[in-house]
């Protein structure tokens, strides 16, 4: 990659995110300051334990579908009812470690042994974290616990975070957000968990290195095949389904597929009317259109070559695609 990545000064943050404090982290990315504890004390304070699942992602490129996936994968013996992400929306089921590892919450889940509820086969944890890839704790690595990593085509990132970052910041911004500052912002790097370019480079490379333990996907690939991309995903997690696509296991696939699809999510009460910890965050803002292309409908051309140029760029000599 090419390693010019231009490091903005605070002021330039300020000059994007206006009310939004920032800052810039030692390990080289950018957080919201009221993250940054969390983030220092996820580091030099988690335990990982080898048969762990820590799911890795920048905003806006498949987190929420990735935690459904996995928790379902996990889970997919228990009956329907008992299913946690009826009642919990996926963020509440699998934690974001980086934004709410000091929360009590979530400090009693790293504590306890998991129990094993009714139909519960499992008690593996599965975690969640934006931290790029270089910044992830040492334990991280040497447990050799599972990191699955989930990135998505730039364009259709910068178009969902300019929705999401619209209802997210919308009373403190004071109205919308111009998209050209978010494509502005975007291509300088400047945005939570940014820059995103050497972010998803990062994870790329160390799926490349450590294969067994970082596997990489892309949102693209779920959406156009996801019964090759999630029987992929069960596998590596060391939960396969039944080999060969057997009829027990296409079922048990597609009720996987069923349980974390937006179409189900989207309509399920507590992501229809929760709203989320942090102020003025309804629930149901994680959950859009879902679909793969819709920069079409946003980006002038200009914006779109910016983004596509800026893309050669970062990705060239990474063997690496979006
Ligand atoms: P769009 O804004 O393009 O619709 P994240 O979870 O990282 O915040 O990513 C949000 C994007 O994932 C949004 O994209 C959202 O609609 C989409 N998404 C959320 N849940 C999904 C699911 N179960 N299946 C597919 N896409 C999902």
């Amino acid at each position: 990659m090419n390693d010019d990545a231009l490091v903005p000064p605070k002021e330039k943050a300020a000059v994007f995110w206006h009310d939004i404090d920032m800052q810039w982290m030692e390990a080289g990315f950018w957080c919201l300051d009221l993250h940054a504890k969390s983030i220092d004390a996820f580091n030099s304070r988690f335990q990982p334990r080898t048969d762990d699942i820590l799911l890795a992602s920048i905003p806006k490129t498949g987190t929420t579908w990735l935690m459904a996936l996995c928790h379902s994968i996990l889970h997919r013996h228990v009956d329907e009812d008992d299913d946690a992400l009826t009642r919990l929306n996926p963020h509440e089921v699998v934690p974001t470690l980086d934004a709410f590892f000091l929360a009590d919450q979530i400090q009693e889940m790293l504590l306890l042994e998991p129990a094993a509820g009714p139909g519960r086969r499992t008690n593996r944890r599965l975690f969640h974290t934006h931290v790029p890839s270089s910044s992830l704790p040492e334990a991280v690595k040497d447990s050799g616990c599972k990191v699955v990593y989930v990135a998505r085509n730039p364009k259709d990132t910068v178009v969902s975070m300019w929705h999401f970052y619209n209802v997210f910041f919308k009373s403190d911004a004071g109205g919308m957000f111009p998209l050209e500052r978010v494509v502005e912002s975007f291509c300088s790097g400047v945005m939570p968990y940014g820059p995103f370019y050497e972010h998803v480079v990062g994870y790329w490379e160390e799926s490349r290195k450590r294969p067994e333990e970082v596997l990489f996907l892309r949102y693209e690939e779920l959406c156009r095949e996801p019964h090759e991309q999630v029987r992929k995903l069960a596998s590596f997690l060391g939960e396969p389904f039944t080999p060969d696509g057997g009829d027990l296991g296409d079922a048990e696939l597609d009720k996987v597929l069923w349980r974390s699809s937006i179409g189900r999510l989207r309509n399920l009460e507590v992501n229809k009317s929760g709203v989320w910890e942090l102020p003025n965050m309804p629930k149901s803002a994680l959950f859009r259109k879902g679909s793969v292309g819709d920069w079409k409908n946003y980006l002038t051309s200009e914006m779109a070559q910016r983004i596509d140029q800026l893309t050669r760029l970062k990705l060239e000599g990474t063997g690496l695609s979006l």
